[in-house]
This record gives C-alpha cells, structure tokens and sequence, in this order.
C-alpha cells in the first residue's frame, strides 16, 4: 500500500531490538549445519509452528534454547549483520542494539566472542550501508544481581563498544530494584541506562516507577504508563522515551495496545515504535508502523511524528541527532 512504502521510506531510528530476536529460521539452520549441532526441528515449516507464543514466558522458553546455534564471532556477525540488511529496507539509519551477553557466555561462549562479533556488523554496516549502531548490553533479570555484576564488570574493557545497559527477560519477581547495585555502577562508569519494562507484566506500575526512581534514560514498553497520570507526567517533564513494539505487543498480550500508544502519543510522550524480536514476531520495523497505522487510523503525519520522536529519544549525540530532525 501508499501507507507502506511511506513507512518503509520514513528515516527512523530503531531503539527496541533483540539481536538475538532477529535469528531467522533460515538462520538457525545455517549455524546449526555449520557448527554441527542437533536442531529439535526437521525444517523450518517445524521451526515457525513453534512461534505459538501467547505470553512472555513462551517465548522465552522457545528463545533461549534456539539461541545456542550462536557459537563464533562469525555467527555473531553473520546473525547482526543480516537484521542490519533488513533495517536498511525498512528506513533504519541508527539502530540501537540490545545483547544478552549471558544467554551465550552461560553456555560457555566468551564475552569477547560475543561483542567481537556484534561489533563487526557495525563497523561494516557504517562503512557499507551508512547505518549507525551502538550496542546496549542488557542483563537477564531472571537471574541474580550478582551474575549481573559480574557480567557489567567483563564489559568494561569493552565500553566504548556499548552505549548503554538494559534489563530484560522474565519480568515476574524480578523488580528494577533487586538490581540496583548494578545499574548504580553502570551508571558510574559512564553508561546509559534502560530497563524493560514489559506489557501488562505483574508489577508493571511499580516497575515504571522504579525504573523512574533510578532514574532510567528511556523505558522499554512501559506503556501500562498510562494507567497512571502522574508517571506520564513524570516522563513528559523530563522527556523519557518509551520504545513501544505493537506486533510483539499481539504475541504477549493478544492486544497491539493501540489505544494507550496513541493516547501517550497525543498526551506528548516521546513514544517510539520498534521490532522487539522481528524473527519471532514477524514483523521488522516499518511493519510495526503500518501494522499500528491500520490498527489505530494513524496517519502519514503520524508515522513521521513517531520517525522524529525515534531521534528525539536515541542516544545520538546532539549534533548528529539534529541531522535527522
Ligand atoms: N528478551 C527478548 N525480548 C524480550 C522482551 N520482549 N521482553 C523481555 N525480554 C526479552
Ligand atoms: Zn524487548
């Protein structure tokens, strides 16, 4: 359609993306051949019949094990630079990129293999497609602050590979709180802070809270904000933006949450609107757009407010940001 192309054409930033969410079946099977290992599916009809999430739970329990085809920096780079590919078609000129450096060095791959490879996509998607990206390395909230710690302090000879620091995966008991320690010295050494704080999760007002408490520099989802009007007041003030993903929204809750992204859009929050896990979700980021814009009647007005809102709230520098606004 009009709207699609329009969308696909908008120059945006993408500010909610998994890398490890972007491994396509294709993919899986690939690494799996190259690196020998055993897949529990015979194809990859088997692999997209077993994207039948209904909550966040079930889809981490079919994310992390199919995750474990990442075994060298060249699968790292191959995974990164192939969404990288895709961001180009879909508009992206600045990505910024969550990692779960746990989920691979838990299962015995080093932390430099990891970044190594990541890295790699980005300097090369700089030089060959013109896209900027940083790396935020997100810390797995279902396991303990002090393996969180210990993961911040093997990233610090790396820090000037990564942005910032998020905290994802399973929300339930496992408030911003129980982390506070860490994202204290992220915070000390220099890093910039983000926390998931996901769709109609168990706790979700008080996890926005906190996160605000900390004092977060962008909030993932958060969109269960607008059951509270002085938190919304709270993000207005001071400009916090919320990275929204309709598509992976329909996964978790069965609900795009259409209603409360534009209503935070129109209250003036600096709402963006992002991929989460495109390969799981089936949909990049410009389909997140259009998928939204048919849901809601949002206009090509609109898509453009949610493009220059995706600058607004990235964490370009203010020079280059304002190369885009
Ligand atoms: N890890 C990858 N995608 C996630 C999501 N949407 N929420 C929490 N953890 C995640
Ligand atoms: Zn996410």
């Amino acid at each position: 359609t009009e709207l699609a192309s329009f969308a696909r054409g908008l120059p945006k930033a993408e500010l909610h993306l998994h890398l490890e969410g972007t491994l396509e079946p294709e993919m899986m099977f690939t690494l799996a051949q190259r690196n020998g290992l055993p897949l529990p599916y015979s194809d990859v009809a088997e692999v997209k019949a077993a994207y039948d999430f209904t909550d966040l739970t079930s889809f981490l329990a079919v994310y992390y094990p199919a995750m474990s085809v990442l075994q060298t920096a060249d699968d790292f780079h191959d995974l990164a630079w192939a969404y990288l590919l895709r961001a180009k078609e879909q508009g992206v000129v600045h990505a910024e990129l969550f990692f779960d450096p746990q989920a691979h060095t838990g299962r015995g791959v080093p932390f430099a293999t990891v970044v190594g490879g990541y890295r790699r996509a980005i300097v090369r998607a700089q030089a060959e497609l013109g896209i900027s990206a940083e790396l935020i390395l997100c810390f797995l909230r279902d396991l303990s602050a002090e393996h969180a710690m210990s993961t911040l302090l093997e990233a610090l000879p790396y820090r000037h590979w990564i942005v910032g620091v998020g905290l994802d995966s399973d929300e339930r008991d496992n408030p911003p709180t129980k982390f506070a320690a860490v994202f204290e010295r992220a915070r000390a050494e220099g890093f910039l802070v983000t926390m998931h704080c996901d769709i109609d999760q168990p706790g979700s007002i008080d996890h926005i809270r906190q996160a605000l408490e900390f004092g977060v520099d962008r909030i993932d989802h958060g969109t269960n904000i607008v059951e509270d009007p002085e938190l919304v007041a709270t993000v207005l003030e001071r400009g916090i933006g919320l990275t929204c993903c309709p598509v992976s929204n329909s996964f978790v809750t069965e609900q795009m949450k259409s209603d409360e992204i534009v209503s935070l859009l129109r209250s003036g929050v600096r709402v963006t609107i992002n991929s989460d896990d495109p390969a799981y979700f089936g949909g990049y980021v410009a389909d997140n757009y259009v998928a939204l814009a048919e849901q809601a009647g949002l206009s090509a007005s609109d898509l453009a407010e949610l493009a220059r809102n995706s600058f607004h709230a990235s964490w370009l520098t203010p020079a280059r940001r304002s190369a885009y606004l």
